[in-house]
């Protein structure tokens, strides 16, 4: 069984997200299993601290090394196989093949960051440091649910074999899904294609492809205009014409 275990400061945030639809499913099935690991459990002080103020002044809190790396090695005694990943922006980007290699080893443990960041030296105690994205949430709790659901949805039986068997031949080419559609044939004049209509199953499938080859090669150049923009941005900025 896959086993995930979440590190945070508010387990209470995976309740509702876990208790629906597909997670639910293969949690209640026995192929998943995820445990919460409350982190202020292994602050040692009265007051259970878990944070403090950055060295060098500036604002926001900063997560302390101690307890965060006394919950870790409690992640690591409970199973010694996890993969220990960090939650943050600066770390490699979240993709559909990082969700399929997560879901063919025997577990992750998803360590959530709060306030400022975690204490830099945290991150010699993980194996990676994983980002959902260029931008910033306000805590890895966010995140760590996306990972789950991705790699979940991936797990052997969850999806039901003939669906996940189409899905691993196109996420292995990093195709988008093709355009679906439902009764009614005409909605507010916008016609279903007739190809879907026409009971021609090796058509169908080759018409399903094109358009999946079609948005994949759309979205890959918004991709690319995107970060054209971005460099040009940033080099104008540099150049001291930016605002
Ligand atoms: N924590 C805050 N922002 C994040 C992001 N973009 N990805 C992963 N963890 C985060």
């Amino acid at each position: 069984m896959f086993h995930a275990q979440i590190l945070t400061l508010f387990p209470e945030f995976f309740d509702s997200p876990l208790s629906c639809s597909i997670p639910k499913r293969a949690i209640e099935a026995g192929l998943a299993r995820v445990d919460c690991i409350q982190m202020r459990d292994f602050a040692t002080d009265r007051h259970r601290t878990v944070d403090d103020a950055p060295y060098g002044g500036g604002p926001g809190m900063v997560l302390k090394p101690e307890p965060v790396v006394a919950a870790i090695r409690e992640a690591r005694r409970r199973h010694a196989d996890t993969r220990v990943v960090m939650l943050t922006p600066g770390g490699r980007r979240f993709t559909q093949d990082v969700a399929l290699e997560y879901a063919a080893s025997p577990g992750v443990t998803l360590l959530c960051g709060r306030y400022e960041g975690f204490d830099e030296r945290i991150c010699d105690y993980v194996d990676e440091q994983l980002s959902l994205g260029d931008y910033v949430l306000s805590g890895g709790e966010p995140a760590a649910l996306c990972v789950l659901d991705a790699v979940i949805r991936l797990l052997p039986g969850v999806l039901g074999s003939p669906e996940s068997a189409v899905l691993d031949s196109f996420t292995e080419e990093g195709i988008l899904d093709w355009p679906h559609y439902t009764r009614p044939e005409v909605f507010e004049g916008k016609r279903v294609p007739q190809v879907l209509l026409s009971g021609n199953h090796a058509e169908i499938e080759r018409w399903r492809r094109e358009q999946a080859r079609l948005r994949s090669e759309a979205r890959r150049r918004l991709c690319e205009k995107a970060r054209e923009e971005t460099r040009k941005g940033a080099q104008k900025k540099d150049s001291g014409q930016g605002d």
